[in-house]
């Protein structure tokens, strides 16, 4: 995936230095934005997947498929409802304690970390990993910086540990029972409409599907596996014998037990 660092339009000369030291630590082109109008024919002319640009509001990813910014969207209403008392299918599919160390292997907009590392507390461990240099980079920047209204979001959030590696890299060189729980949500095969975030994302996410070898590895790092997917076939060839989640809801998390 190719992509370079430039700058939103307005307070160009403030956000430069900015993005140039986005640009050394990510080690790819710092393009000043003056030489194009337009981030479409940007992408066109210099041929790259996705542009990094630095805003007055923070790191933005841009491609063909729209923008996409940190923002903890669903874990604020998700922590809101389990404040309520209410069900969080995740939550209860891992069943995460105060303390307890969790690995999620795939972070994406790290909803779900949010979710553990609230439930985990102050004394527990989220590490989240994240294949996509680009993505890694935006949200583990987010993570660090969103302010949310919730001070035990703000918290959950600074909480995250994040790692740029793949879990399969990540997974071989951890130790027996590094973790209580892994958890796995790879991009679903086939997009599902209606998430604008996840359309800006799928381009410049890891679209690799779950191998088999790498559960396998999940089970050495940790006692329980829980994956997320849309059917139930394709958790149970992965081995998980239960299957939670919403008798309504789109998408099912498969349990395996070592
Ligand atoms: C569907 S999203 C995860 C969404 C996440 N659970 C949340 O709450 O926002 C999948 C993410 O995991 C990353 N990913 C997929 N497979 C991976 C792997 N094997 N190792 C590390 N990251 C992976 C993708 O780049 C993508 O960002």
């Amino acid at each position: 995936m190719e992509f370079a660092v430039t700058t939103g339009r307005s307070g160009q000369m403030e956000l430069a230095g900015q993005a140039k030291i986005w640009a050394r630590q990510l080690e790819v082109e710092y393009i000043p934005r003056n030489l194009y109008g337009r981030l479409d024919t940007l992408l066109e002319e210099r041929n790259l997947d996705a542009v990094l640009v630095a805003t007055a509001s923070g790191a933005r990813i841009v491609n063909a498929a729209g923008t996409f910014f940190y923002h903890p969207s669903m874990a604020v209403l998700r922590l809101q409802r389990l404040k309520n008392g209410e069900k969080d299918n995740f939550a209860a599919a891992l069943n995460i304690s105060r303390g307890a160390k969790i690995l999620d292997a795939t972070l994406g907009l790290a909803s779900d970390a949010a979710i553990a590392s609230y439930l985990a507390g102050p004394d527990g461990e989220v590490i989240g990993l994240e294949a996509s240099r680009l993505l890694w980079f935006v949200v583990s920047n987010g993570l660090q910086t969103y302010t949310a209204e919730d001070e035990d979001l703000t918290k959950a959030l600074r909480r995250i540990e994040t790692v740029h590696m793949t879990a399969g890299e990540y997974l071989k060189q951890c130790g027996r029972d590094a973790f209580d729980v892994v958890y796995f949500d790879p991009m679903f095969r086939f997009p599902v409409s209606g998430s604008s975030a996840m359309q800006a994302l799928r381009p410049v996410a890891y679209t690799q599907p779950l191998s088999l070898q790498t559960v396998q590895l999940a089970l050495n790092a940790a006692p329980t596996v829980v994956i997320k997917e849309r059917g139930e076939r394709i958790l149970r060839e992965y081995g998980c014998s239960e299957i939670c989640g919403g008798r309504y809801s789109k998408v099912k998390y498969g349990i395996i037990r070592r």
